[in-house]
């Protein structure tokens, strides 16, 4: 019989939570540092994996802000993105969602159409390299005020084709998203879909905010949910999905051992839960070791892993024909090795 790991590696899966400048691996970090003339503050890839002991979100942005600072030319963002697609193509991602942070580059002088032009590049030779398919998303950051995410939307709009939706990323405490309702709206209006961080370290009341006031499409982490019981049988009642990062929450500490994820109980709710990386090269996994470590920690069946799996193309911003496509894949691969 197949082994899980076996099993998760060849499923077909989609993943819709992942910072592309989350999956900034410190050597390519220090290949595009040479080339811009940017000296790092560590000396090797191995002191740079060693910093990688976060005790917050906050404490973990540090020192992701800091990697994404050495990003500059569109080249930077084309390396990063093809990296990082042909990584999730090996790990049978046939379709990724991809976030972005514009904000943290523009703030840097770098033009917000050298960050889309990369990215974008990449995500066209990806497609006809090995036919993954991917979107994009901005987020705007919340820790900034909403004038500045009023500003990014703005630049956004000649990129209309090329980005999906909109979300809302950064720390989280202190920020709801009733900040950031004018500009969601205006987002709306403008034909972008919405998501939103929430309730990743804050309340279950951000989840309801970014329900109710940016009228989300889907909740990223969303794992505080489970505290208020209507919000869950609304979220379940609406399938509203969740992008749930297992490693994520582990190593920013949102959560003490996966064996305490709450995971388990959000599947057992009826949530339409996804599993997903985030930021990959900072918390030690790919899409892949994120399922295997919910699947080990609960003891797992195959058949909850199909679902996961289904759950992702279902919950993906693909057109109705290319969701039935996918979901047909994973029915397949269920019916031969499930
Ligand atoms: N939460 C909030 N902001 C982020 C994250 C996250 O998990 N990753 C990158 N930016
Ligand atoms: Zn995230």
């Amino acid at each position: 019989m197949m082994s899980m790991e076996d099993f998760i590696r060849g499923i077909p899966k989609a993943e819709l939570h992942l910072h592309i400048e989350g999956t900034f691996e410190p050597e390519l970090m220090f290949a595009i540092a040479g080339r811009n003339n940017i000296r790092l503050r560590h000396k090797s890839v191995e002191e740079i994996r060693a910093a990688y002991e976060f005790t917050s979100l906050q404490d973990f942005l540090d020192i992701y802000y800091e990697g994404a600072g050495i990003l500059t030319t569109e080249q930077d963002f084309y390396d990063l993105t093809l990296a990082y697609l042909r990584k999730a193509r090996s790990q049978n991602v046939l379709h990724s969602e991809i976030f972005c942070d514009p904000q943290t580059h523009t703030a840097r002088g770098v033009d917000f159409s050298t960050v889309m032009e990369g990215i974008h590049r990449a995500v066209t030779d990806a497609a006809e390299e090995s036919g993954i398919s991917a979107k994009l998303i901005i987020c705007f950051l919340r820790h900034l005020d909403e004038s500045a995410a009023m500003e990014t939307l703005e630049q956004a709009l000649a990129f209309k084709d090329r980005i999906i939706a909109v979300g809302l990323d950064s720390t989280e405490v202190g920020h709801p998203p009733s900040k950031f309702r004018r500009v969601f709206d205006r987002a709306r209006s403008e034909g972008f879909l919405t998501v939103a961080h929430a309730g990743e370290e804050g309340p279950a009341e951000y989840i309801r905010q970014a329900l109710d006031l940016l009228k989300v499409s889907r909740i990223d982490h969303g794992i505080h949910c489970l505290d208020d019981r209507a919000l869950t049988e609304e979220l379940a009642r609406r399938r509203i999905p969740l992008t749930v990062c297992p490693l994520s929450n582990l190593r920013l500490r949102v959560i003490d051992t996966m064996e305490s994820h709450p995971v388990r109980e959000m599947m057992r709710s009826g949530l339409m839960v996804t599993i997903n990386s985030d930021d990959p090269a900072y918390f030690g996994g790919y899409v892949n070791e994120n399922y295997l470590a919910v699947a080990t920690a609960f003891g797992m069946t195959k058949e909850d892993i199909g679902r996961l799996a289904k759950n992702s193309f279902t919950a993906s911003f693909l057109s109705r024909q290319e969701k039935d496509r996918m979901t047909a894949k994973v029915d397949e691969y269920m019916k031969q090795y499930g």
